[in-house]
């Protein structure tokens, strides 16, 4: 878990210009928390999207400059998250190629777009790093991967991470571990909630009132992570501490085991990051 980020001093934050192109789902949800949190003021920021009439309803919705205008954007910015779709990014690269400079820093969250894909389109030793957020972040409780990119100093990393940690979590890993991260953390959000809503369903076959069933299933797996999260112990440790001899858990662990609940689950991750690397390909 990444803790530096929080050492980036709150004077650094205050001098600097952010520009997020393509302030769709993701970079909206980003651009919210820097202003929600204050750890930027609208004067720091600008958004860019695709289409005039959203730029101008988002602008009075965040009371942000939000234009059509990727290269303006970058030459007023410090910063430049880039919020595109992946297919998006080649175009968008060669549109503010002409205002980079090797001192701005570059945050991709295209999902599989490489650093090295990004910095041989902006043709000049540009800092760039890669994130893979994820949909939790709407409500802060996110979890963000990062990775840097050749021209990228431990601050400009730093930096990126405290960004993220407006949405939730950070950790830093190699570039060659993203699709894994995708795999897990990126698409993972879908199977717990398949995971959940199985748990709800058992709930109502065993004669609960849905409503109830769900609560009671989205509760105890938001516990079981916190607890997790905050007492460090091993989930197998967490697990067996539920587990009476002869009591009611093993032997509902004896299904899921027949049932081949891991083995699916570990299947599932691999294919998603399988999957991530084939996109990546192109
Ligand atoms: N959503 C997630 O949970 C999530 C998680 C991890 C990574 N990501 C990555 O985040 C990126 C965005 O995903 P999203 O879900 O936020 O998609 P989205 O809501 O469709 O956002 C994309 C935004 O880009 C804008 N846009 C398109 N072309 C543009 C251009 N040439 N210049 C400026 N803006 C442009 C669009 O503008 P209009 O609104 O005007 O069409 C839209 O606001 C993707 O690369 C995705 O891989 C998303």
């Amino acid at each position: 878990m990444n803790t530096v980020a929080q050492e980036v001093k709150d004077k650094d934050l205050k001098k600097l210009r952010v520009a997020v192109l393509g302030a769709g789902k993701m970079g909206g949800i980003l651009l919210q928390a820097f202003l929600k949190q204050q750890m930027l003021g609208p004067d720091q920021l600008t958004a860019t999207v695709a289409h005039e009439e959203r730029a101008a309803a988002l602008s009075a919705q965040w009371g942000v400059q939000v234009s059509t205008d990727n290269l303006a954007a970058v030459r007023t910015a410090d910063v430049i998250l880039v919020g595109v779709k992946p297919f998006q990014v080649p175009a968008l690269m060669e549109e503010i190629k002409p205002a980079l400079t090797t001192k701005k820093l570059l945050v991709s969250f295209a999902a599989s777009v490489k650093t090295g894909a990004i910095e041989a389109a902006a043709g000049i030793e540009v800092p760039v790093i890669r994130a893979m957020p994820n949909t939790p972040s709407m409500l802060g409780a996110g979890i963000a991967a990062l990775c840097r990119g050749r021209h990228v100093s431990e601050a400009q990393m730093e930096l990126a991470s405290r960004m993220f940690e407006a949405v939730g979590r950070t950790v830093i890993v190699d570039e060659k571990h993203m699709d894994a991260v995708t795999g897990l953390s990126a698409s993972g959000p879908a199977f717990i909630y398949i995971i959940l809503e199985s748990l709800a369903e058992a709930g109502v076959k065993v004669g609960l009132p849905r409503d109830i069933a769900t609560l009671l299933a989205a509760q105890t797996t938001f516990g079981s992570a916190k607890m997790v999260l905050e007492t460090g112990y091993h989930p197998a440790l967490l697990k067996d501490a539920v587990t009476t001899p002869a009591g009611c858990t093993i032997d509902g662990i004896l299904e899921l085991e027949e049932g081949g609940l891991r083995v699916t689950l570990i299947k599932a991750v691999m294919r998603a990051a399988e999957r991530a690397k084939e996109l990546a390909a192109g």
